[in-house]
């Protein structure tokens, strides 16, 4: 195999900007020619560049070289936050995904036995009680924004379900948690950013009251579960209660919803494959796994490296940020033959690496699975011919984590 070329020769990769409207829309032609270059610093953004399968691999396996540790944050907390963020933000500090192992491990066990598949098993009916119920708001209408009135809404209310929180405080919940996907952005103005990190200490202190509540008087719900886990071995401090639970309500939410969305886009922008589900409802998990490695919900994540390191051909430097691009070598064409077909009948379909890999795997994987395979389900059972409304302009957020469209208008029959 030749040596990798250096990105420096590829104008559309020296001057690559992420955040640039078209590419947020569809990344995918950069980031194949990104992988047939060594991986690359893309100055405007101020991160390193992984996009190959294997060198997304190699990341992610090496948590000693690439630390989770400050992976999410681009600027301190601000001094007038201080008192009330003393474990810094998104997540507090010691976390799931700011922490690497041997620490990560102590957290990583408790939290695995709270949100378990047998778990989420469980909880299917309520998930289709809450999609039901969504979609008799909409059934009529024969249109809708499927995004704010279906995707946006299920995930959040189902997290808060398990949590155990009440429905009245979803709509501050959604803004918790776009303002954590939003701040994770290196290039955010002072101002957003501030309210970004008030609406963390705001999270922070809601759970730790809701935690206390749970203390008094345990429910049957996720986060008496955490706690009970937690205070039988006395392996989590009440912070790290906070932090983790704080994680899954934002993890549980943004990406779910991006994935809802990405479903029917893919689906409805071309007929063959929302007829091949209509004639397969025995595949729609299948489907659910090509639409995670066709049109990933989320585009990537960080690490730092702490030394000196060799990826793919590019020697990166220690103290550097390293953008782990999932959503890149999901479309690898060494590993993925043809990435740009979606056919869920692909050999590999497991093979993607969607929910990341290794260590920080995602812990809320069989539950965004559950409810992406209920949603699909009742969608196509409750709205029958669907299509997309011609004509609409899409938009993404300027994101380098998620990869969802913020609106989606479809028409359906009576
Ligand atoms: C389609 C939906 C989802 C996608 C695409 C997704 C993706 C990911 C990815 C790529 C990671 C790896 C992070 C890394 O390597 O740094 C991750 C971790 C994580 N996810 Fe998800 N996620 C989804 C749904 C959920 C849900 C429903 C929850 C919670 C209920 C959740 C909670 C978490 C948490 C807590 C972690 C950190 C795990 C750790 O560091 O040990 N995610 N997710």
């Amino acid at each position: 195999m030749n040596p990798p070329k250096d990105a420096a020769g590829c104008p559309a990769l020296r001057d690559y900007d992420p955040f640039e409207p078209s590419h947020l829309a569809d990344p995918y032609p950069l980031w194949s020619k990104a992988q047939e270059h060594a991986p690359f610093y893309a100055e405007k953004a101020g991160f390193w560049v992984v996009t190959r399968y294997a060198d997304v691999l190699q990341v992610t396996k090496d948590t000693k070289t690439f630390s989770s540790r400050e992976s999410l944050n681009f600027k301190p907390v601000p001094a007038e936050l201080r008192p009330r963020l003393p474990h810094g933000f998104p997540q507090a500090y010691p976390s799931l995904i700011n922490t690497d192992p041997p620490e990560h491990a102590r957290i990583r066990k408790i939290a695995n036995r709270t949100l378990t598949p047998r778990y989420v098993e469980k909880m299917l009916p309520s998930i289709e009680r809450v999609a039901h119920r969504l979609i008799d708001t909409f059934v009529d209408d024969r249109r809708a924004d499927i995004v704010g009135r279906f995707a946006v809404p299920l995930p959040v209310t189902i997290i808060a379900d398990f949590l155990g929180v009440p429905a009245s405080d979803q709509d501050t919940f959604q803004r918790w948690s776009d303002h954590a996907f939003l701040m994770a952005n290196p290039t955010l103005d002072d101002e957003t950013f501030f309210a970004c990190a008030t609406s963390m200490a705001e999270l922070n202190e809601y759970l730790g009251a809701r935690i206390a509540e749970r203390r008094e008087a345990p429910r049957d719900d996720l986060l008496s579960r955490l706690i009970h886990e937690s205070d039988d071995e006395r392996r989590l401090s009440n912070e790290e209660i906070i932090s983790t639970t704080a994680q899954l309500l934002i993890g549980g939410n943004v990406t779910t919803t991006d994935l809802l969305g990405n479903i029917l886009l893919v689906l409805l922008s071309d007929l063959d494959r929302l007829r091949y589900a209509q004639a397969h409802p025995d595949r729609l998990a299948d489907i659910i796994e090509e639409v995670l490695r066709y049109k990933s919900s989320i585009r990537g994540l960080f690490r730092h490296t702490t030394r000196e390191v060799e990826v793919g051909g590019a020697l990166i430097p220690a103290g550097a940020t390293v953008w782990v691009v999932f959503g890149a070598a999901n479309h690898d064409s060494t590993v993925f033959p043809e990435p740009s077909k979606f056919d869920p009948e692909r050999d590999n379909l497991a093979g993607h690496v969607a929910f990341g890999r290794g260590t920080h795997f995602c812990i809320g994987a069989p539950l965004a699975r559950a409810e992406a395979r209920v949603a699909l389900r009742l969608l196509l059972d409750r709205l029958p011919n669907l299509r997309l409304v011609e004509g609409q302009k899409m938009s993404y957020p300027p994101s380098p984590i998620s990869a969802g469209v913020d609106e989606l208008l479809i028409t359906w029959e009576a």
